[in-house]
């Protein structure tokens, strides 16, 4: 066994030396700003920016599904929590050592985690006349590449089934009805997660809309995105009283079969689960 720690510990890594990490780091060094790939990059911001026809595109960054069943989300009624406690209080109930509680949430809570993470918060013309929204999560070049995908399963006035999140609306469309909560756990590494859960978002990412930007520097952007997202998730969804875990055990390929999206141009990145909220942190159990 390698020496554990060295002057210049990596933690973990000391005790994994031999492992072949190339193929990431080839996506390292072709997403990486240089100052050889700069000038090809700000040329092509440049030609979007004197486009009208290309920021007309870009303002309207999110996907839609033409003639689906539309459900509205409630008014957004904002929690009376603030923020410090929002922060302190957050945390995945898989480092509190149990599963969700398995009751429903109300679509007032569903309604305002998505909201409060991804929902339209203010408005900026562009030269061409085009209203782009920005949104309550950060996004490089406001592409926002990040599509949300929201499996109810157990959520007070809205049917069970498989949605798209229409941010600027605030509405989901329909996409397939019915219980997926077995079969979506199906899907996962985390079954018992997944089981008692109330709601299973799904996030990927359209990575052209930020590729077609910023080229291969696009690709980081877009996962830089997705965990903003994720992070804006998790204390939205702990401010309308919620537990969440966010969900990197799942087969990014049946889960991308199962939303029917290709998973080249809109792969899978992460679940997110959601349920009421539960018992607190076992500090019992950590000492
Ligand atoms: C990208 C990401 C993926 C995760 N995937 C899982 C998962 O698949 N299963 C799980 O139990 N927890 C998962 N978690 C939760 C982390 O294990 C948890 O955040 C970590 O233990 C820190 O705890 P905290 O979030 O309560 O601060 C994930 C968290 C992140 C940020």
């Amino acid at each position: 066994m390698p020496e554990p720690l060295n002057k210049q510990s990596y933690s973990l890594v000391d005790f994994f030396e031999e492992d072949d990490y190339s193929e990431s780091e080839t996506y390292n060094e072709y997403t990486k700003l240089t100052r050889m790939n700069v000038a090809r990059i700000s040329h092509r911001v440049e030609q979007i920016k004197s486009d009208p026809a290309m920021l007309a595109m870009m303002a309207r960054s999110w996907k839609s599904y033409p003639g689906s069943t539309v459900t509205p989300l409630p008014p957004f009624r904002a929690p009376t929590v603030g923020f410090a406690e929002t922060v302190l209080r957050r945390r995945s109930v898989s480092s509190l050592g149990r599963d969700f509680v398995g009751e429903a949430i109300t679509a007032e809570q569903l309604g305002g985690t998505l909201v409060m993470a991804y929902g339209p918060t203010s408005k900026i013309e562009s030269r061409t006349g085009d209203v782009q929204h920005l949104r309550a999560t950060t996004s490089a070049g406001a592409l926002f590449p990040t599509e949300i995908y929201v499996l109810a399963f157990n959520v007070t006035g809205i049917e069970p089934g498989l949605y798209h999140y229409r941010p600027i609306e605030h509405s989901l469309e329909l996409i397939r009805s019915g219980d997926l909560r077995a079969q979506f756990a199906g899907l996962s590494s985390y079954q018992g997660l997944c089981l008692t859960s109330s709601v299973a978002l799904v996030l990927t990412s359209v990575l052209k809309r930020t590729m077609s930007k910023y080229q291969h520097r696009g690709y980081r952007f877009a996962m830089y995105d997705c965990g903003a997202l994720t992070q804006s998730l998790y204390l939205s969804g702990t401010a309308m009283g919620l537990d969440t875990c966010a969900l990197g055990g799942i087969y990014d390929d049946e889960v991308a079969a199962f939303l029917g999206v290709n998973p080249v141009d809109e792969p899978v990145q992460l679940g997110f689960l959601l349920g009421p909220r539960g018992a607190e942190m076992g500090t019992e159990k950590q000492q």
